[in-house]
């Protein structure tokens, strides 16, 4: 029997979608799940994709049905599960063999794979895969991490099943061991920030101006044709417009307000805050997520403190609508900004050389974050390769300076207005203290040298370090 391309172990929701993808490309693909069952279900189920399906029901034999060097994609529950697999699965295989590790894993999981295989004639492969369901089936965004030679192995079955940017794949390879599984995680806190500042201009809409649910649609319909089109505007005016079977009443309104959150986004805060790197906005959203889970504390809390100064209101109308518009794009630009920033200095970290305007390339079709938004970006890093910060591209230094001042707006009237803002105002806070070259830093050195005698560098140069407040003072 011709034997597959490619093998995939675990028939799950991702898995699945992801296997009838490669067979749809044309590729021959083996699969196999821990209960039989699921892979006979599967097989029955996928019509006439049959002909380049290879279900087995053990693992010798899904092996043995794969052409050598053998890459096999696993697909399950990120953490020990992937471990265990992984241990199951090494005595089957031979020199060359690629494990592929496809789900939602901490980079340095993936790294730490990759060291344990180093030497032992298998090779590891940490596979970003953003689109959701319907990405994994009909083309998501792929982000590669292992040896440029065992991506070679998969590139051709890997670029057919991603997602197409006018006609360009959206797949590439990023760098060795955790590159693939660290983009992705930025990904995803970009994801959340783009997200959380979404629902918070939602806020504005909803609660300062008092619109409805299928007026705020309108807007974010509007916007979709304009500069800020991209997936999630466009589901946002979906779920906006959306009523629920149950009441009649519009979907938003009917669902709890407490974000859940597997972990992705909060990795990449915690990355950023070990790289020294300031990510305000995607640190808010986190947050912020965390602030909705406290719903009993929330409840609690409203009733204890005045109410005076939320009376203020925000008119609605075009004028506003026009400045929600431009201050959200300000904004997401800083989150975009914050994250290649901390994607840069991963890289010099972790001696990954990550292809800033290549990442961008890949994330314009097939993932949650993907939009028109991110063609400039690949183009900014294109033609500015070595540039400090997104922000200070020429392309993007003009865009921020038409429309900062919205953004400033925005951020004032809702502050004004007692309304939470918190991913905003980071974007606001951090433009500001990005382009404030005297800032206020000088206070903290000063204090930091009163109480602990650490130090501080004058402007003048003299070499005087300490102040005359006498070391150590207190
Ligand atoms: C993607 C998504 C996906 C993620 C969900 C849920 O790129 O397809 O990022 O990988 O799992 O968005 O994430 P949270 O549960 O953390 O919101």
């Amino acid at each position: 029997m011709e034997k597959a391309e490619i093998g995939l172990i675990g028939l799950g929701v991702m898995g699945s979608n992801l296997a009838l993808n490669i067979a749809e490309k044309g590729n021959r693909i083996a699969v196999y799940n821990r209960t039989a069952d699921k892979t006979r279900a599967f097989y029955a189920g996928a019509g006439e994709l049959q002909k380049n399906i290879v279900p087995t029901e053990t693992l010798s034999d899904f092996v043995a049905a794969i052409r050598p060097p053998r890459p096999i994609i696993i697909m399950i529950k990120a953490g020990d599960p992937v471990d265990e697999e992984m241990e199951k699965l090494r005595p089957y295989l031979g020199k060359g063999d690629i494990i592929i590790d496809a789900g939602n894993a901490n980079f340095h999981d993936t790294r730490r794979r990759f060291k344990e295989l180093d030497g032992t004639g298998l090779t590891f492969i940490g596979m970003g895969v953003s689109g959701g369901e319907e990405g994994a089936r009909h083309g998501p965004s792929i982000m590669v991490g292992g040896t440029e030679d065992s991506y070679k192995r998969v590139e051709k079955v890997l670029t057919s099943i991603s997602a197409k940017f006018d006609n360009d794949p959206c797949c590439a390879w990023l760098g060795t061991d955790g590159a693939g599984h660290f983009v992705k995680t930025i990904h995803n806190g970009i994801e959340y920030a783009d997200m959380q500042m979404i629902a918070e201009i939602y806020g504005i809409l909803r609660d300062g101006c008092g619109m409805e649910a299928s007026d705020i649609a309108n807007v974010f319909g509007e916007w979709n044709k304009g500069r800020l089109n991209s997936f999630l505007i466009e589901i946002t005016e979906k779920v906006l417009r959306a009523s629920d079977p149950e009441t009649g009443k519009p979907m938003p309104d009917v669902i709890v307000d407490a974000a859940g959150q597997k972990g992705t986004g909060r990795w990449s805060a915690i990355e950023a805050q070990q790289l020294a790197v300031p990510a305000t906005v995607i640190e808010a959203a986190v947050a912020a997520r965390c602030i909705s889970a406290m719903r009993g504390e929330r409840a609690a809390a409203e009733p204890m403190f005045n109410k005076e100064e939320l009376s203020f209101g925000i008119e609605a109308g075009p004028w506003l609508n026009r400045d929600l518009e431009l201050a959200l794009f300000a904004a997401k630009i800083a989150a975009y900004a914050q994250g290649f920033d901390v994607m840069d200095s991963a890289s010099q970290e972790y001696g990954w050389k990550l292809p800033m305007p290549e990442i961008a390339r890949i994330w314009r079709a097939g993932c949650i974050i993907r939009s028109q938004f991110l063609d400039d970006i690949t183009k900014a890093f294109s033609d500015t390769p070595d540039v400090a910060n997104l922000i200070v591209t020429p392309a993007f230094s003009e865009m921020v300076n038409e429309c900062l001042p919205s953004l400033r707006r925005i951020v004032s009237a809702a502050t004004g207005a007692g309304l939470p803002v918190p991913g905003l105002a980071s974007a606001l806070g951090y433009f500001d203290a990005y382009r404030q070259s005297r800032g206020t830093a000088n206070l903290i050195q000063a204090q930091r040298d009163f109480f602990g005698a650490h130090g501080f560098d004058r402007l003048d140069g003299l070499d005087i370090h300490h102040g005359p407040w006498g070391s150590g003072a207190i």
